[in-house]
Parts: C-alpha cells; structure tokens; sequence
C-alpha cells in the first residue's frame, strides 16, 4: 500500500480531509445498510435533533501501522460497546456493535494511504458519531439518525509530544452527578467544557482537572483524558467516580500495570489533597495517549511532582511503552486487543 507523501512527524492534533468516510441512516425504525461515501458534507434540516438539542454521541480510536506492516485498531469493540450505551443514555438508536466493528473495518481500508507508518509518531484517529437529523421543536429524541466515521491522521495531542503539561484545577464543573459524565455525549464533553478549556489555554495551562462537582474535593478527570498517578510506593492509583468517562486507555493501563509490569493498581475515590503526596501524575487517553503531567496549578498553589517538567516518570514511561508496544505490534498484546484491518 503507497502511503500518502506527507511529513507524518509533523502532524499535530488537527482535521485533514480523507477519501472516504462510512454513513449509515436510521429511519422508521431500522438502520439502512450503510456504506463508503466521498462526500464529506452534511445537509441537514434546520431544525435536526443535534442541532436545536444537542441529540449526539461519538467515539474516538486509532489506527496503527505495526512493525510489521499490518493496519490494526485497539481495543474497537470497548469503543462499539460504549457508543452503544452511550447512544441508548440519550434515546438513540443504538448503532449494532457487530456493524460498528466493520464500518470501522471499511473507512480505514478504504483510507489505508493515510494511515501513518510504522515509527513515523503519527496515527490515524478514528471518530465514528452519531446524532438526530430529524426535525424535533418539543423537547424530545429524533425520530431519524445518522451514524458516521471518518477518519484523519493525527500527531500528539498536546503540543511538545511527551514532554509533561501543566494542567490547573478548573473552577468550572464538568459533570453532574447522576448526570451525563460517564457517556461520550458531545454536549456534555465538549460544548460544556469549551468556556473552562479556553480560560485554561489563556492562563497557559494545557488542560483543566475537574474535581467532582457535589463536594469539589475529589479528582475527576481533564476536559478529554482520565487521570492517572503512581504514589510513593510505586503503586498505580486511578481515580475511580460514576461521571467520569470508562476510558478504554485507562482500562488498558491498568491491566499491563498489574499483568505486564507487576504493579500494584489502586483503583478509589482520590481527594484532591492526597495529590501532592503522588510521584507521578499522567493523563491518559486515545488522543492522549499517556500525556506526562509535571505540575498542576490549584489557584496559585503549585504541585509539582518528582519527575519533573524534562521526561516522563519512570513508571509512567514503563506503561507508556508497553502501552505503546502492544498498540504497534512488537510487544505481544492480550487475547482479542488487537484488530488487524484486511
Ligand atoms: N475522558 C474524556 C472526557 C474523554 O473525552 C476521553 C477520550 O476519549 C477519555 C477520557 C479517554 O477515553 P479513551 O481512553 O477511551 O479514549
Ligand atoms: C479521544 O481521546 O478520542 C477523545 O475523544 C478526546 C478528545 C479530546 C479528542
């Protein structure tokens, strides 16, 4: 396969049209039989569930060229299986997860040139998403939708690749409890966090932490990854909370931690004060990856952790490259992980 003449090391987290994209279209009452299309626009009414409502979920995973020139996704039956939850939390049709699994199967095929290769730092990101298209003016869920997955080759998500952040405490909340946190609903992710991310951005910090909304006393997660530390003892500690996002990266992390590289994973409720006795702080996700944090600003007050603001932890690089090699193929991955894309 000839891939796309494209400086791959110099691709950052951004849209680049591909090829072909997957569209399906539920309408009374069933989903058509969906395909490739090269039109990369909608036309939608004006008055279409996402639009007046916000009626939409989405997914984000990756393709990986591996060492040995295979195209593989990770894990994209985690991702069928929560769009389809999320989807039903917003009275969606769910979209079945055996067909999820082969649109993701179709549009990387059919944009194989774009998927980065081996060693090049790049990857192709993946969003399968869904919304209301019909018109809805009480509130109320559509009556039709569509399923879609495009695909764009990406670089890291946080300008500077591996170098560690620097993230603040947000003031704002992310997610209710008994809300919508634990779903990957655009409206509750992003439109709502998009006021806390810039006022981040404009004091110079790269993400916010949120604490949890009732008693702001317990780590939650950032705008787009959970969170993850490594405590004095070497142990893994993972946040764990009700309206934080079931991170599939984060799922991943904990079961090298513990079956791969031996650790200890603690897996609770992290108040917020707990934090500067931890080592090791990282951000994890399918953008992020395992994005180092090197210091969190909570109003004025720096934490800094002992890995400091040049490289990664210890820990955290060991789960990164182990991570990171099972994704690309040279470290042998877990039954079932790994998708190969023929
Ligand atoms: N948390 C939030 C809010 C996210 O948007 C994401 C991104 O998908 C994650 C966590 C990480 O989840 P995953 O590892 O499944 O990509
Ligand atoms: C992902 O990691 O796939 C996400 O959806 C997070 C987003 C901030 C890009």
């Amino acid at each position: 396969m000839e891939k796309k003449d494209i400086d791959w090391s110099s691709l950052d987290f951004s849209y680049h049209v591909t090829e072909q994209r997957y569209v399906a279209n539920y309408k009374n009452g069933a989903w058509d039989e969906g395909g490739l299309t090269g039109d990369d626009k909608i036309v939608l009414s004006e008055d279409a569930g996402v639009l007046q409502y916000s009626q939409s979920v989405f997914e984000g995973l990756k393709a990986y060229t591996t060492e040995d020139g295979r195209t593989v996704c990770f894990r994209p039956d985690l991702n069928a299986h929560r769009m389809y939850e999320s989807a039903q939390y917003l009275e969606m049709p769910p979209f079945p997860e055996d067909r999820f699994l082969d649109a993701v199967r179709q549009v990387v095929k059919a944009n194989e040139a774009w998927v980065p290769p081996y060693g090049s730092g790049a990857t192709l990101y993946i969003r399968p998403y869904m919304f209301g298209s019909s018109p809805v003016i009480g509130v109320a869920p559509a009556d039709e939708y569509q399923f879609r997955i495009f695909v764009t080759p990406v670089g890291p998500y946080f300008k500077g690749g591996a170098k560690p952040i620097t993230v603040k405490v947000s003031d704002f909340d992310r997610a209710a409890p008994h809300g919508t946190g634990h779903i990957k609903a655009g409206l509750n992710y992003y439109a709502m966090s998009l006021h806390a991310i810039m006022t981040a951005h404009r004091e110079g910090f790269a993400e916010n932490i949120y604490l949890d909304a009732a008693t702001r006393t317990k780590v939650e997660e950032t705008g787009g990854a959970n969170i993850i530390f490594v405590d004095a003892d070497g142990n893994l500690v993972v946040p764990k909370s009700p309206s934080i996002l079931p991170s599939i990266t984060r799922r991943s992390i904990t079961y090298v931690a513990e079956h791969y590289l031996g650790l200890k994973v603690d897996e609770r409720e992290v108040l917020f004060s707990d934090v500067p006795n931890f080592k090791e702080c990282g951000l994890c996700g399918t953008a992020a990856v395992i994005s180092p944090v090197g210091k969190i600003n909570d109003h004025g007050r720096e934490i800094c952790f002992a890995s400091g603001m040049e490289k990664m932890g210890p820990i955290t690089q060991k789960l990164y490259d182990t991570l990171t090699g099972i994704q690309m193929g040279h470290i042998e991955a877990p039954e079932g992980w790994i998708y190969e894309i023929k």
